[in-house]
């Protein structure tokens, strides 16, 4: 099939196996939890419509941030009563479009919002159910850079600074969940375990009073590594969760983004140019971090595939066409030899690759395709020029 694509299509391009993400969300549906859960897919990982109207078939919900994503989630076929909205700058047009559409949860990591909720659901004749983030100050062993719940970051609320008796008295919202999401990548259990029972203590401090609690999200996280083959042990993890919540009555959410759709995506690029600079040797590809930014900002090498029959190696640092120094896709990857007019494949890459991908140096954003064993598609054409130029005005 690569052939074929390569004929029909001119790089850079992802391609997406469906089997794969599949097999993810079967293994996941299929863990012996002896509690009510759910698993919502963390839409930002991957917003195609067609990959979120195929977790959606299977049974998923989805985890939005914004607007954009809520609007995305409800064209792609998801229930509204299956969608939960987290993130740390919600604005009002996120609230007032989360509010008026009645989803599971809009989950606060900021005390005013409630206020905001509350008073805007009044003005709608609704009631809107809440969630509060909470910061457990867990670290999750993960990178510095996608490391989202200690003490001192950006996301959730610190338990010391939440009055649950003044927010059980707003008549426009219910606070109905607790959730956590405490960073991604994570292949250490017991990170997550430790951060789940500071949900559930909470919870049940809460409930012992004001009775209101139903749901705990634990986030998402769940280590799919690219730069060390270390991964999740869902056993252990599976059977101390268990443990935990034996005898508890809570419906559980997870947030996968990640470990759902990284396996299954592809990157195929072109070699343009092979140069030596200095001790280097550079390879310029027809993709660059407008299409591919996570080399460069998390400085991880992806794993990297050579299509040609050579058997001799060389070390490369392989870059992309955009004038800027932190524009690589790989440092020091030992490769076989590559000679210009080369393919070249980038592994994993199928979730925070397409969807952190934008335009700069009005590059058009690359073309997607879902391939089902031997059939494939088209699942976002490339931008086309004409593109660009949209909304702009001279
Ligand atoms: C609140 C929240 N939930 C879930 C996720 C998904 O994380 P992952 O893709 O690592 O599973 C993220 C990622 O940033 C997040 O911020």
């Amino acid at each position: 099939m690569t052939e074929k694509l390569l004929q029909e299509f001119s790089t850079p391009f992802y391609l997406y196996d469906e089997e794969i993400i599949k097999n993810k969300i079967s293994f996941l549906n299929s863990l012996d939890f002896k509690f009510d859960f759910k698993f919502h897919f963390a839409v930002k990982a991957n917003p195609n419509l067609a990959i979120l109207n195929l977790v959606k078939r299977h049974n998923f919900g989805a985890e939005v941030v914004s607007a954009g994503e809520l609007f995305k989630s409800l064209k792609a076929g998801f229930d509204p009563m299956n969608i939960i909205f987290d993130g740390p700058g919600k604005t009002e047009f996120d609230l007032k479009y989360a509010i008026t559409q009645q989803i599971r949860s809009i989950n606060v990591e900021n005390l005013e919002e409630i206020a905001f909720i509350n008073e805007y659901s009044l003005s709608k004749g609704l009631v809107t159910n809440i969630g509060i983030r909470i910061n457990p100050d867990i670290d999750a062993k993960t990178l510095d850079k996608i490391t989202t719940g200690k003490s001192g970051g950006k996301f959730g609320v610190s338990i010391d600074q939440i009055d649950f008796d003044s927010i059980a008295n707003f008549k426009g919202v219910k606070l109905t969940t607790l959730s956590e999401h405490i960073g991604s990548q994570i292949v250490d259990h017991i990170q997550l375990i430790s951060s789940y029972q500071k949900l559930v203590s909470l919870a049940d401090k809460i409930n012992s009073s004001l009775k209101t609690i139903q749901t705990l999200d634990f986030g998402g996280g769940f280590g799919v590594m690219d730069h060390s083959d270390k991964k999740l042990n869902f056993q252990d993890w599976q059977n101390e969760l268990n443990e935990l919540l034996k005898a508890k009555s809570y419906n559980i959410l997870f947030e996968p983004g990640r470990y759902i759709v990284a396996d299954s995506g592809e990157l195929y690029t072109k070699v343009l140019y092979v140069k030596t600079s200095g001790n280097k040797r550079i390879i310029i590809t027809d993709c660059s971090f407008s299409e591919y930014l996570r080399p460069a900002l998390y400085d991880i090498n992806p794993p990297i595939e050579v299509l040609n029959n050579s058997n001799d190696l060389d070390t490369y640092d392989i870059a992309g066409g955009i004038c800027e120094s932190t524009d690589f896709l790989a440092k020091d990857v030992s490769l076989p030899k590559i000679k210009q007019g080369d393919f070249i494949k980038l592994l994993n890459v199928g979730a925070y690759g397409s969807s952190m991908s934008s335009t700069y140096n009005s590059r058009p954003r690359p073309l997607e395709i879902l391939k089902n064993k031997e059939e494939y598609r088209v699942i976002r054409s490339r931008d086309t020029l004409e593109d660009l130029c949209k909304n702009e005005i001279m």
